[in-house]
């Protein structure tokens, strides 16, 4: 990144655990004026240079992207694969956070919000070789065919999973771009790995399980970052190896409660 910002941001007086994930706010004071902004209002975050960082990183200390990437090289050095080999898409790239570690053969990201390329364009020009502003969940056929020419062995999916970001659909299209016996990291909140869970992911992970379209090779439950009021985030990193392609009655199945 070519420059790092330090906003004047601050963090409200709530009650701890008032507030989910999705609902935990900030205020930025900018120019005379006080904004209220929510930790996923990823377009106004991404526009501001450094602070997705400073407030992600320095203050709540996300340890995700190193993590995966960490236990993403175990697994292969075990498993006799070079990183260096591999053809990786980066699902919810971002401002390049993830795409920046991958010291891949190829790094191509994807992200639903214009907002996050031009982020990435201008804070990471280095970190894909290519990036499509896109939602997977019913790609445009045009882009979709572009993706498949990449002939990707690996998906990377960071902190993208669940609370009104990436669906289950469009995460199956993902894991159907790699190909068969390529490789999955991402990383998944706990409580959404378990049942009762409404994203449908604890229900998809299963039956993928179950029918043997993944095979996992690490599960860790690990501290993904700290909230608002300083808890502990805690969520599973997971690697596994795509045997097949996500059947539809696989993931409408897992999109029913
Ligand atoms: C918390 S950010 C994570 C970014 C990056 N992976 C990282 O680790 O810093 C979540 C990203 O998912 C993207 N996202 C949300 N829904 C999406 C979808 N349906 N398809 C692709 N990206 C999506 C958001 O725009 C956002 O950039």
């Amino acid at each position: 990144m070519t420059q790092t910002l330090t906003h004047n941001i601050s963090f409200p007086l709530t009650e701890p655990g008032a507030l989910d994930q999705d609902e935990a706010f900030f205020h930025l004071f900018e120019d005379g004026v006080e904004r209220r902004l929510r930790f996923h209002d990823y377009g106004p975050i991404y526009q501001r240079p450094g602070l997705y960082e400073q407030l992600f990183y320095q203050r709540l200390q996300c340890a995700s992207p190193t993590k995966a990437v960490d236990v993403l090289g175990k697994v292969l050095t075990d498993n006799r694969v070079e990183i260096s080999s591999l053809r990786v898409l980066d699902l919810g790239a971002g401002n390049g956070m993830m795409g920046e570690l991958l010291n891949a053969a190829r790094v191509v990201g994807v992200d639903i919000l214009e907002e996050a390329k031009q982020a990435c364009d201008r804070d990471r020009p280095h970190a894909y070789d290519a990036y499509y502003v896109a939602d997977l969940t019913s790609p445009d056929p045009k882009v979709e065919a572009q993706l498949k020419m990449w002939q990707f062995d690996c998906l990377s999916c960071i902190a993208a999973l669940g609370y009104g970001d990436i669906p289950v659909p469009a995460f199956a299209n993902a894991m159907n771009l790699v190909q068969d016996q390529g490789w999955l990291v991402f990383n998944i909140k706990e409580d959404f790995m378990r049942s009762g869970d409404r994203t449908g992911f604890s229900r998809l992970i299963d039956a993928l399980m179950r029918l043997g379209v993944l095979e996992i090779h690490h599960l860790e439950r690990y501290r993904h970052r700290v909230s608002i009021d300083g808890r502990p985030l805690f969520y599973f990193v997971v690697v596994a190896r795509k045997v097949a392609d996500v059947a539809p009655d696989v993931v409408d199945r897992a999109m029913r409660p």
